[in-house]
């Protein structure tokens, strides 16, 4: 399929319905922001495809793509999802996601280097995916190797698989996981610009923690992985990973929100989603934690 033609075609259809005064077939139900985002993704993804093809297109212009942004300022503010019991200052969370999200994250532009991070991410996985190394292998069902960008600004490390990623072979897709999607995106960053992973990548039965044995079985794929995929910044959710990194740290709940250094790379450690699904009160220091991720992510790629 020719992809570039189809978002050239896409974009001249809303252009034209929105000079009939139809807004955005069912995007104004969208968030402003996300749907600015998208016309920002789409943007890019036309001016690189006028840049590396050679055939003769018709050109969306940045005029029509202007006229788009504009009519998106009209839309409503962006309604963020927080949970109920959480005190969170809105204001302050949506102006960093604002300024973050004027803020293109630069991974298409090194296609090459991200194209061979994944051939490589891709070779360790096939070398482990029927991996016995440990008692984990009998039980699981899928193995969870991680998912994401592979040149990503930060990667989330939990614990272990659960039921839900035991099944589908996906981290982070039960009740903790939609909890840290929601989390990271309403920081402005979207889950699939981001690296999600485990420590172990098998499930221990009964969602046990994973023994000292087990977290060793698996330290040599999370370490490559890590390796590879060189982010910007780690972050651990809870005790486990972010003991693991950093043997000496003091428990999750005095670790969190303070930036440590594992080998040459940053990590911030803080709660794991499931202690924040019991602890609610826990979630506005966790709201800390991800508004100093947003703020270093937002640093770190501008600069
Ligand atoms: N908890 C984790 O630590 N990892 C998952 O992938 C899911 C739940």
């Amino acid at each position: 399929m020719d992809y570039s033609a189809l978002l050239i075609q896409i974009a001249n259809q809303l252009y034209f319905l929105n000079q009939k005064g139809i807004k955005y077939l069912n995007i104004k139900a969208l968030p402003g922001l996300e749907v600015k985002s998208v016309i920002n993704g789409l943007e890019e993804i036309i001016s690189k495809e006028n840049v590396i093809s050679s055939e003769p297109r018709e050109n969306i212009t940045t005029k029509k793509l202007q006229k788009y942004k504009e009519n998106i300022e009209e839309l409503p503010e962006i309604d963020l999802i927080t949970e109920k019991s959480v005190k969170v200052d809105k204001n302050s969370i949506h102006n960093l996601k604002q300024k973050n999200i004027n803020h293109n994250f630069d991974q298409t532009t090194n296609l090459e280097d991200s194209q061979i991070k994944s051939v490589s991410l891709s070779k360790i996985l096939e070398k482990y995916r029927s991996c016995q190394n440990c008692a984990l292998g009998v039980t699981r069902k899928k193995l969870v190797f991680g998912s994401g960008l592979s040149n990503p600004p930060v990667i989330f490390i939990g614990e272990g698989p659960g039921a839900d990623e035991d099944v589908q072979g996906e981290p982070f897709v039960g009740r903790a996981g939609k909890l840290l999607t929601k989390m990271i995106s309403a920081i402005g960053i979207e889950r699939d610009d981001v690296y999600i992973t485990n420590i172990v990548k098998c499930r221990p039965p009964g969602n046990r923690n994973p023994t000292p044995a087990e977290i060793s079985c698996c330290l040599p794929i999370i370490k490559q992985q890590i390796e590879i995929l060189n982010p910007k910044l780690i972050v651990t959710l809870g005790n486990i990973p972010t003991k693991t990194f950093i043997p000496d740290a003091p428990g999750i709940t005095k670790a969190r929100g303070k930036m440590k250094q594992y080998e040459k790379w940053k990590i911030i450690p803080t709660f794991h989603p499931s202690y924040l699904l019991r602890n609610r009160t826990a979630m506005p220091l966790a709201w800390d934690d991800f508004k100093m991720i947003m703020e270093f992510t937002f640093k770190i790629t501008q600069s």
